[in-house]
C-alpha cells in the first residue's frame, strides 16, 4: 500500500545524481538492505544501466518470497532459477535478483562482502542505532562504496485538521521510534542526519533532499493504517493518556491531509 506514496515522494534531484553516477556503464551490482517486498528495486532499476545484478536482503523470509512474487508480476518477463534467484526483463533492463535472508544487526560485514557498486536501502535506517550507522558507514568508506538511502523518516509531521494532542502524540511516537528495533536504541528521526554526518566527515560528496509523503483523501486507506500504527506505538509508550489517544484517533478518522517527513541521501567518495 505504501509503494505509490513512496515512489511519488522520492527526491528527483537526488535520484538524478544517482542516475548520473552510473550513466554510461553497461552493468551495475546493487545491494538493497531491508528490501521488504522489493519496492526499492522497482523504483530505482529504471534509472540504472541496462544490465543489473541485485542482491535483496531482509531478515524476513516471507517478505523475500513476497518480493519474488511482486517482481515477477512487475516484470515483462521473468524466469526463476532452481537456486531461488530470478532473472527479469523490464523495459530495456535485464535484471538478475538474488534473495538473501540475513540479519543485518548480526552479519553486517558478511552481508556486504563481495563485488558491489552501490548499496541502497529504503525506509530502513530509522530502525537502526547511531552506533550501527557509524559501523556501517565505516565499512562503506573503507571500501569506497556509494550509498543511496531513500525515504528515511525525519520526524516532520503535519496532520490537517490539527488536534490539541498532535504534539504529545508526535513526541510519544518519536520516543517509541527511539526504542530497540533489533540494532540497539534506534536512531529514529535522527537517522538521516546521523548518516549524513558520518559520510560528510569523511569528505564524501553528499546529495540530500526531502522526500516527504503528502497524503490526501485519495490515500484514505494508507492514512487509516498509519493512524492505527501511531496509536498502537503511542499506547505502548504510556506517555499519552488513553482518553487523549482515543480523542486524537476519532478526530483524525477522516484527516484531510498528512505530511510525513522523509529524507533521501546519496553519498559517494569525493
Ligand atoms: C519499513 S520496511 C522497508 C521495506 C522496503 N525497503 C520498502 O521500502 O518497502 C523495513 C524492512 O527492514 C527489514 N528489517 C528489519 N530488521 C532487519 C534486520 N535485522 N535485518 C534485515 N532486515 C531487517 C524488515 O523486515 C523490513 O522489510
Amino acid at each position: 500500500m505504501r509503494e505509490p506514496a513512496d515512489h511519488r515522494a522520492r527526491n528527483a534531484c537526488v535520484s538524478a545524481a544517482v542516475a548520473l553516477k552510473f550513466a554510461g556503464r553497461d552493468t551495475v551490482r546493487v545491494i538493497d538492505l531491508g528490501c521488504g517486498a522489493g519496492s526499492n528495486l522497482r523504483a530505482l532499476a529504471p534509472l540504472l544501466p541496462n544490465r543489473q545484478h541485485w542482491r535483496l536482503i531482509d531478515a524476513d523470509r516471507d517478505l523475500l518470497a513476497a518480493a519474488q512474487a511482486a517482481l515477477t508480476r512487475w516484470a515483462n518477463r521473468a524466469e526463476a532459477d532452481p537456486d531461488g534467484s530470478l532473472r527479469i526483463w523490464h523495459g530495456a533492463k535485464t535484471i538478475s535478483v538474488v534473495f538473501q535472508p540475513a540479519d543485518l544487526a548480526a552479519n553486517l560485514d558478511d552481508t556486504l562482502a563481495g563485488e558491489v557498486d552501490l548499496v541502497t536501502a529504503a525506509a530502513f535506517f530509522d530502525l537502526v542505532s547511531a552506533s550501527w550507522i557509524s559501523r556501517f558507514s565505516a565499512v562503506l568508506i573503507s571500501r569506497a562504496l556509494p550509498l543511496y538511502a531513500v525515504l528515511t523518516y525525519n520526524g516532520g509531521e503535519r496532520l490537517m485538521p490539527a488536534h490539541p494532542a498532535d504534539h504529545a502524540m508526535l513526541a510519544a511516537f518519536h520516543a517509541h521510534q527511539r526504542t530497540d528495533k533489533g540494532f540497539g536504541i534506534a536512531a529514529g528521526p535522527d537517522a538521516g542526519l546521523c548518516l549524513e554526518r558520518c559520510f560528510a566527515e569523511a569528505g564524501w560528496q553528499v546529495d540530500a533532499g526531502q522526500s516527504d509523503w503528502r497524503l490526501g483523501p485519495e490515500n484514505a486507506g494508507l492514512m487509516e493504517i498509519l493512524a492505527n500504527g501511531t496509536v498502537a506505538a503511542v499506547a505502548e509508550t504510556g506517555l499519552v493518556p488513553t482518553a487523549d489517544i482515543a480523542d486524537w484517533r476519532a478526530a483524525h478518522q477522516s484527516a484531510q491531509s498528512w505530511l510525513i517527513g522523509h529524507q533521501d541521501l546519496f553519498v559517494r567518495p569525493g
